[in-house]
């Protein structure tokens, strides 16, 4: 495969973002040009940011599978689409050409079409990182079904949440996922789902663990019965349904400000051409390269950068079941050497936790393969960065500090491998397409360079989220309406005196914990239904290796004397309620919350005492009874 539209100098990317923001029309459906159509587009944009509604190549007609899988077949049917690595490295791994690929897609394609899912039906997937977690996606894909992944540290309680937002009546899931020493029981989790759910109408189960499970006669089916009735029925070809560009293409929830996840959707063509635009341009792809993205798929760069950006572009993905430090810290660097991995994908807070290793997990492990290493989720602090740079890319690897969301489906600010500058710290410039702009709080555009504010794009790129599943107000009042005709992203960013953006975090009450997004009022709303709990406010504080972690100020009068205990308990029903992911790492219990006279939480003092920062609180006279802060400053942890 060749890519006409990767860019192969700095002074080609300053011309080509310069017409990209002069004729985003003229631009974009040039690229799209590279990709399989059944129908051609007859109009590449419309848009307005008021509603908002924005539509990329309407009266297209596609299939996102014909882009990352028939497309390929002739010339690189052959060639690995997935590699991929077990948890444990005494296990096999496998290898998937992109001939098996389609025809395992085609296969399960046809297995969702037996047990009646049909195109727009809601299909969540809960599974593990194995090739079958890819194989549903794409299956559904395949048929029009619209894919909600759910990520497999999430409960019972945000699963039956999910399922009943989005009115999805059907599953997919394995009986259990194996993660570093962990076996995590899938399948019993979405049963206690389901107790809430009685509108599902199937279970696929997927065998992975053989954990004893429970199956309902009616409503659970084995994945491998279900592929042994399709073999049995002869053809197992599946005909891409034809889909519109604007046609949804998943669902994928996200914590906001509020404490309800929002299910951010993406639509067919421009999330296609977007992904594979800047996988191949942020990571330079060389057909034949081995690209490991470290993210899992239950969250936005899994789906974009290990399924469909790479698959569009006939790339090679890596997937890896389990986790960096199991069983030992050398993991990763054991996977590139096994495999001569070239481009290495990776969070910051995986890169702090290894480096907490030192070098000898290193040792022996050869690393030469590597040619660019990437960085996504959170920001990297410039020692994370020289240590990457240093002990992993040995300083021949440019280093992408990727900035994006899942409301961007794809990178939106990034240097491009040895093409543009990088800048540790700094996601550095924004891609073609893509106009970043600085607000103050009222609105008002902060110019020029040496300059920092609240960041907002100022016009539509083709991966843009288009709406919040069955609720579109949500999404103008979340994203378009802060700031009239932008797009608001909730980060705060500085641009220093050349135009390199660094993004400085989240402006909003939205926490960055390892690079999972997590909202304090969901945490606050799940505390809050333990039942010794009047109160709690959180917030986020610097924490070494997840970036940000989880304090929370909590009002108790359980009747438990033993503090750790009631820590425990509340803790638990956190994890209950939300998943393991959100645990508060510190609970101050305390008498009082600061409030203002009108009943708000003053965040911004609990913030600096949670950072240790117990002088300059700053004014606390509009506080009602200032007396809480004193005491809330000498408790205990
Ligand atoms: O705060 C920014 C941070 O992660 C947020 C988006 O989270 P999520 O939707 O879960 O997507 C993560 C993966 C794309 C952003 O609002 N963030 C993401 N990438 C970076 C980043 N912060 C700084 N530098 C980055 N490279």
């Amino acid at each position: 495969m060749s890519y006409p539209y990767q860019i192969k100098s700095y002074d080609e990317y300053k011309e080509v973002y310069k017409k990209s923001i002069q004729d985003p029309e003229g631009f974009w459906g040039d690229i799209a040009k590279n990709f399989a159509w059944r129908k051609k587009w007859d109009k590449v944009l419309e848009w307005n940011f008021s509603e908002p509604n924005v539509k990329w190549f309407q009266g297209g007609k596609l299939n996102i599978t014909e882009n990352c899988l028939d497309r390929h077949l002739e010339k690189l049917g052959d060639k690995p689409a997935i590699i991929w690595e077990p948890n444990n490295p005494e296990d096999h791994s496998r290898t998937i050409t992109y001939k098996q690929l389609y025809n395992k897609v085609c296969q399960f394609a046809n297995v969702l079409k037996n047990n009646g899912v049909k195109k727009g039906d809601r299909v969540c997937i809960y599974m593990g990182m194995i090739p079958e977690l890819a194989i549903a996606v794409l299956a559904c894909a395949r048929i029009g079904a619209i894919h909600s992944v759910i990520f497999g540290g999430f409960s019972a309680q945000s699963i039956a949440d999910r399922l009943q937002d989005a009115k999805a009546e059907f599953i997919v899931t394995c009986d259990g996922a194996f993660r570093g020493a962990k076996d995590i029981p899938l399948k019993s989790v979405i049963d206690d789902a389901l107790i809430a759910c009685p509108f599902v109408k199937k279970v696929i189960v997927y065998t992975r663990t053989r954990t004893p499970i429970s199956m309902i006669k009616g409503r659970d089916v084995w994945w491998e019965d279900e592929i042994l009735k399709v073999e049995s029925q002869g053809d197992q070809t599946c005909d891409a349904e034809e889909m519109d560009a604007e046609d949804m293409l998943f669902i994928l929830y996200t914590s906001g400000s509020t404490g309800k996840p929002k299910g951010v959707v993406h639509t067919c063509a421009g999330y296609m051409i977007y992904t594979t635009y800047t996988f191949v341009n942020v990571f330079q792809y060389k057909p034949g390269e081995i690209h490991f993205c470290t993210a899992d798929i239950g969250w936005i760069t899994g789906h974009s950068y290990i399924v469909y950006g790479p698959l569009s572009a006939g790339a090679t993905s890596l997937m890896f079941e389990g986790i960096p430090t199991w069983p030992d810290a050398g993991r990763f660097w054991d996977i590139v050497d096994k495999f001569r991995v070239n481009i290495l994908y990776t969070a910051p807070t995986a890169i702090r936790s290894l480096m907490g290793f030192g070098l000898d997990p290193l040792k022996g492990k050869n690393l030469s393969s590597l040619r660019v290493l990437g960085t996504v989720g959170e920001p990297i602090n410039e020692e994370a960065w020289h240590w990457y740079d240093e002990h992993i890319g040995k300083k021949k690897c440019p280093i992408v500090d990727t900035w994006w969301q899942t409301e961007t489906g794809g990178t939106m600010i990034s240097n491009l491998a040895g093409i543009t500058p990088a800048k540790p710290s700094f996601a550095t410039l924004p891609m073609p397409g893509v106009e970043p702009i600085f607000v103050d709080e009222n609105g008002k555009e902060i110019e020029g360079n040496s300059v920092g504010g609240n960041l907002c794009i100022k016009q539509p790129w083709p991966s843009i989220i288009r709406t919040t599943y069955g609720d579109h107000e949500r999404c103008r009042t979340n994203y378009f309406a802060t700031y009239p005709n932008l797009y608001f992203t909730g980060d705060g960013a500085l641009r220093d005196e050349n135009g390199f953006y660094r993004i400085t975090g989240r402006v909003d009450d939205v926490l960055n914990v390892s690079g999972h997004r997590i909202g304090t009022a969901e945490v606050e709303n799940a505390i809050n239904m333990h039942s010794g709990v009047v109160e709690s406010a959180v917030v986020g504080y610097p924490h070494d290796i997840k970036g940000q972690g989880i304090y929370a100020y909590v009002i108790y009068t359980g009747h438990h004397s033993d503090d750790d205990l009631a820590r425990k308990d509340i803790s638990a029903t956190v994890a209950r309620i939300i998943g393991p992911i959100a645990r508060p790492d510190k609970i101050q219990f305390v008498k009082g919350l600061p409030k203002t006279r009108s009943g708000k939480i003053m965040r911004r003092i609990l913030r600096k005492i949670a950072e240790g920062e117990l002088k300059n609180l700053g004014d606390t006279t509009t506080l009602l009874d200032p007396g809480v802060v004193e005491e809330i400053k000498g408790g205990k942890l």
